[in-house]
């Protein structure tokens, strides 16, 4: 089943959750939506989409099962509000918070042992990608970051080149084919597509050979764009 993953980021409130999640709801199709409200919203957005087909997700956890950790949500409590995923190692993370291969290994075992389902984002800076040196920086992030339990069930990888995230920039259907003919010689995995996915690339995008889903950001937070990905329109 194609994947159209929303990861709202830390954007929304109360109300615009309600009205998006409302509007998701009412749509018909075969794809598997999964939504990644803020921690805030996760409990209003599961409530909402209890009847429904559409997934929930946490947009991280933390590596640590319990405790004195101030700030912090543990996938048992994802899992307690409702959800079946967690993003782990999406670049915001590992830029922002100095997420490390060693540290996103732990929270994902962690995310595994609770039982949710991962996914794992990888991608290469521009300085990366211009140095010819794509292949083996997505593999090291692939050899230290997924578990030995890592598999098809419980893990999927999203490629997002970090040079096409929130700017407009999306990658070519050769750039993404050749980083995902490499990685499906070694993983079995669904390979997502993220970074500037709107109503408009999508079309494009969706060529691309292998291509299991999108993990979408500033789209699927528009009512109007989001929902044209999911229609196919
Ligand atoms: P974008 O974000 O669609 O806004 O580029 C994608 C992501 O960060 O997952």
């Amino acid at each position: 089943m194609f994947i159209v993953a929303g990861n709202w980021k830390m954007n929304l409130n109360s109300e615009s959750s309600y009205e998006l999640t409302n509007s998701i709801k009412s749509i018909e199709t075969k794809d598997k939506v999964i939504l990644f409200p803020p921690f805030t919203y996760l409990s209003l957005v599961a409530h909402l989409t209890a009847t429904t087909n559409i997934s929930l997700g946490g947009q991280n956890c933390s590596e640590e099962e319990k405790g004195a950790f101030t700030g912090d949500v543990s996938s048992e409590m994802l899992k307690d509000v409702g959800c079946e995923y967690v993003i782990i190692g999406h670049s915001e993370r590992r830029h922002n918070h100095n997420e490390t291969n060693e540290l996103i290994n732990k929270k994902l075992k962690r995310a595994h042992d609770s039982g949710l389902k991962v996914i794992f984002c990888i991608g290469e800076t521009l300085e990366q990608r211009e140095s010819g040196n794509i292949l083996n920086v997505l593999e090291k992030q692939l050899e230290e970051g997924l578990t030995i339990d890592s598999n098809v069930d419980n893990t999927i990888i999203a490629y997002e080149p970090i040079w096409a995230i929130g700017t407009g920039r999306t990658a070519k259907i050769e750039e993404v084919e050749e980083v995902f003919d490499s990685l499906k010689k070694t993983y079995k995995n669904k390979i997502l597509y993220g970074g500037s996915v709107n109503e408009e690339t999508c079309k494009d995008l969706k060529k691309i050979n292998n291509l299991d889903g999108f993990l979408i950001g500033g789209a699927s937070i528009k009512v109007d764009s989001f929902l044209k990905i999911i229609k196919n329109i």
